[in-house]
């Protein structure tokens, strides 16, 4: 069985207080007894207030994003050695609101995976199409251009794999509307068999995580599912308990 993972994205949201409070409220959740590995993505900002709530504890943290080079004259740019600095495990790549608000191309993407390995972080990479891709009917066309930017990436020599995946459709994303479980385990295993294509043993215990509007109420149907591992949770991570109810589901 693959380990399963919980993740709460922040997104651009929340004060010191807010973090110190949500981080409290998850932690009172007994996560040590959980079988997921839950994670908090807060903005930059709040990763102090994190880690001083959760160091010590089984919760995780990591990243939204980062910039591939190490240091220098960067204004405005946060690298993975950074993160590091601040007790990340994770960290996001390619979300699609970088993707989409910040242009991030897949080769961008890749050049910050790349980064985020060699700063030791694990990268969780996002894969989506949007609306308009998948009324065309391109959903695995895009599926596949995005994967196979980061597939090289791969650590073959390793029997664990390096990154995890998330596939989030775009249009499932802070709409209300989740990808049924059936639609999102379809994509899920045709990612694995992208993954497979490269290694079969890397594609038996990679992580895919779906994330677009998972609740308390969709989780566990979602994660029912053969090929998903978990959830990368947009706004239902915002509220301790309905986050704490999709951690349960995982169980
Ligand atoms: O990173 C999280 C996703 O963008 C999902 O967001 O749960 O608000 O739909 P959502």
């Amino acid at each position: 069985m693959r380990p399963t993972m919980v993740a709460g994205n922040w997104k651009m949201n929340g004060l010191s207080a807010d973090a110190v409070h949500l981080t409290q409220a998850i932690l009172s959740a007994d996560l040590e007894q959980m079988r997921p590995e839950v994670v908090l993505f807060p903005p930059y900002t709040l990763l102090h207030a994190v880690t001083q709530e959760a160091k010590g504890t089984a919760l995780r943290w990591g990243g939204q994003n980062l910039f591939w080079e190490p240091n220098g004259a960067y204004t405005g740019e946060i690298s993975g050695a950074m993160l590091r600095d601040m007790g990340c495990r994770y960290v996001l790549v390619g979300h699609s609101e970088r993707r989409q608000i910040f242009a991030e191309t897949d080769e961008l993407v890749a050049r910050k995976v790349k980064a985020a390995l060699s700063s030791g972080l694990i990268p969780v990479v996002c894969v989506g199409e949007s609306e308009a891709e998948r009324a065309q009917g391109a959903t695995e066309q895009v599926l596949q251009r995005q994967v196979e930017a980061i597939l090289p990436l791969l650590n073959l020599e390793s029997n664990q794999p390096n990154l995890i995946i998330a596939y989030e459709p775009i249009w499932a994303i802070g709409t209300g509307q989740s990808a049924s479980p059936e639609e999102a385990q379809t994509v899920h295993a045709f990612i694995r068999k992208l993954v497979a294509g490269h290694s079969s043993q890397l594609a038996k215990r990679l992580i895919l995580l779906y994330g677009g509007s998972v609740k308390g109420n969709n989780a566990a149907a979602l994660f029912e599912q053969e090929d998903i591992d978990g959830a990368l949770v947009g706004g239902a991570s915002l509220s301790a308990g309905e986050f704490i109810q999709i951690c349960r589901a995982a169980e």
